[in-house]
């Protein structure tokens, strides 16, 4: 059943396939701790752990979790398994793997056939921190205080872009 998010609970819930995966996921964590905004955190493969994931996406969405960041690399089943499992919307994250650069990554998690979607962002660090803000500015169509830190954060890297180069 779903369940409204409660105060303290955390909203966004970050998982990755592989403790290797965390040198990239790290990046979508410190921007939600800089926006101030409540995450899980967990290390779910679709392959190693089934069993955990369909625990995980089956109990997520009565958890209050209102946007699941999913980093995986290679072939990156995690996010459209997840999807597959929950309606809480899943944005995939695709880790850049050593062989294919995460390209193999980029288009397993894009490629989603019609009917179970999942929101892809760029490759690597990059995607990491653009899944957080966008899980942010989802979250802010609800939530002043959300869209009130987005707004400084932009306003301070507009600043940040000087006019001349050095
Ligand atoms: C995927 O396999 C993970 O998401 C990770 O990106 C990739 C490699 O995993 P490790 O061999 O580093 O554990 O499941």
């Amino acid at each position: 059943m779903n369940k409204m998010p409660q105060k303290n609970k955390p909203l966004v819930s970050i998982i990755m396939g592989s403790q290797s995966d965390y040198s990239t996921m790290k990046y979508a964590e410190e921007v939600l701790k800089n926006l101030r905004i409540k995450f899980e955190i967990k290390i779910v493969s679709a392959h190693r752990t089934p069993k955990r994931l369909y625990n995980y996406a089956s109990k997520v969405d009565g958890e209050g979790i209102a946007i699941i960041i999913a980093g995986a690399g290679g072939s990156a089943h995690l996010p459209g398994m997840v999807a597959a499992i929950t309606t809480v919307p899943v944005i995939g994250v695709p880790i850049e793997s050593k062989k294919l650069k995460g390209l193999d990554s980029l288009l397993s998690i894009v490629q989603m056939p019609k009917g179970i979607p999942v929101g892809s962002v760029a490759i690597g660090k990059d995607g990491a921190i653009n899944a957080a803000l966008y899980a942010a500015s989802i979250l802010a169509v609800s939530d002043k205080k959300i869209k009130s830190k987005l707004k400084q954060l932009r306003s301070k890297q507009t600043k940040s872009v000087k006019k001349k180069p050095k």
